[in-house]
């Protein structure tokens, strides 16, 4: 049995109206049916384009969040159903980091004051004095000075607010940390350092991470399996070096097609999947898959109309997408990018659609191929130009990083 297990988590949030009465006109289904597992001991990275609802289910596992429906199943206990009392006792061994290091802190307390709260409130520490001697160590372990312990918050960098941010969560000594988009608000070098020190605290004091984020880059080397997330749903989820190596979803595929890849050669000859249109408003969700009215592949049949399951596909890659097997094979091609509707039918978009769809269509598989087997070569920083994109530079930082033993 995994340590954290979600079924069929909903968080759906009521749209009200009207002043007098609080009438509900309808719902945000901001998360809206997502199934994971997380062994002890490893790290599931979420990502998924901003609004998709990862925030949200986060903060449903601490139950910060009512849960509409589903269960989130921790070390064998339902915390979906459990009584606020008994909760309180979970939400010690589940702590949260959040993306605004600044915004989580409070100004007006000294980081001891600040540490010292949560381990009093819970119980740890049997006086001030042992529980000064635990932050001593925790700060140690996050690679900041003892005397941060006076200070406050805006006395300190970007980076190591959130290292102060992470000794928040570690003093409580939790089983489970939900990092949400912790590098966001950071700097490119920094984001590797407060990357690679999250990894080894994970390594040193056995933690099991839900690291959240929406850029690949961030997640990928950290991550021993990661989950796309598309309004609301998990639509692909892989063991990390498969989901690189050969994303299968249409969405993932078009995520990766973002990506710069570091050799000049292989940069030059990468298509990019267009993907058009907004992403749909989670309140009014289209019906069947919800990426069809975006997806670059959507079929006459069933798209619009079913919503896939995420099925495996070998191999604990899972898809949610009626035509994996048929596009993987080539024997779907794609299809208008419907998105385009959105642009209002005139005839050059039309014109415009076709010539995007035709030139994918033709590129797409053989393109696809080289560009997938470079992606592990990432893994020699050598290969990592400086001019690639923010998120490229962080994760060649981290691997130069890890290289050197890290500090802080
Ligand atoms: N308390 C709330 N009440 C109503 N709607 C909400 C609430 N919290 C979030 N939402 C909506 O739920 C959807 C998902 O939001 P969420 O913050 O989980 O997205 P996210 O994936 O974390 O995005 P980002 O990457 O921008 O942080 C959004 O449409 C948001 O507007
Ligand atoms: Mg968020």
């Amino acid at each position: 049995m995994s340590l954290l297990e979600l079924d069929d988590v909903k968080v759906h949030f009521p749209v009200k109206k009207g002043l007098f009465f609080d009438r509900t006109v309808g719902h945000v289904y901001a998360v809206d049916g997502v199934s994971l597992s997380i062994e002890a001991g490893q790290t599931y990275g979420l990502v998924g384009e901003s609004g998709c609802g990862k925030t949200t289910l986060g903060r449903a596992v601490l139950r910060l969040n009512d849960i509409t429906d589903g269960g989130v199943v921790f070390d064998g206990t339902d915390l979906a159903k459990l009584p606020g009392e008994e909760m309180r006792a979970f939400r010690r061994r589940l702590q949260m980091v959040f993306q605004d290091p600044l915004g989580s802190l409070n100004p007006r307390q000294n980081i001891e004051s600040i540490l010292s709260e949560g381990m009093a409130a819970h119980g740890i520490g049997k006086d001030q004095a042992e529980r000064r001697e635990k932050i001593k160590d925790i700060l140690a372990k996050v690679g900041l000075p003892s005397n941060a312990m006076s200070r406050y918050p805006h006395e300190f960098s970007g980076g190591q607010r959130q290292r102060i941010g992470i000794a928040r969560a570690l003093v409580l000594e939790p089983d489970v940390i939900i990092c949400d988009e912790p590098v966001s608000a950071l700097d490119v070098s920094v984001q590797a350092q407060v990357i690679n020190l999250l990894e080894e605290l994970q390594e040193s004091l056995g933690l099991t991470y839900l690291v959240i984020a929406h850029d690949l880059a961030v997640v990928r080397h950290i991550s021993d399996v990661i989950g796309v997330m598309y309004l609301g749903g998990l639509v692909e989820e892989a063991p990390s070096d498969a989901l690189y190596a050969g994303p299968r979803h249409p969405y993932t595929k078009a995520l990766m097609s973002a990506v710069p890849v570091p050799d000049p050669e292989v940069e030059d000859r990468r298509e990019r999947i267009l993907l058009h249109g907004d992403l749909p408003s989670p309140a009014n969700p289209p019906a069947g898959c919800r990426f069809h009215t975006r997806c670059p592949w959507v079929q006459e049949t069933k798209c619009a109309t079913e919503r896939p399951p995420l099925l495996d596909t070998g191999d604990g890659h899972k898809v949610a997408c009626h035509f994996t097997a048929e596009i993987e094979a080539g024997t779907v091609k794609q299809t208008l990018a419907t998105g385009i509707e959105a642009v209002t039918g005139t005839e050059t978009v039309a014109a415009e659609a076709e010539e995007v769809s035709e030139g994918e269509t033709a590129a797409e598989p053989e393109a696809a191929a080289p560009e997938k087997e470079e992606a592990p070569g990432k893994e020699e920083p050598a290969t990592v130009p400086a001019q690639a994109d923010a998120a490229k530079t962080a994760d060649a930082a981290k691997a130069d990083r890890a290289e050197d033993s890290p500090k802080a």
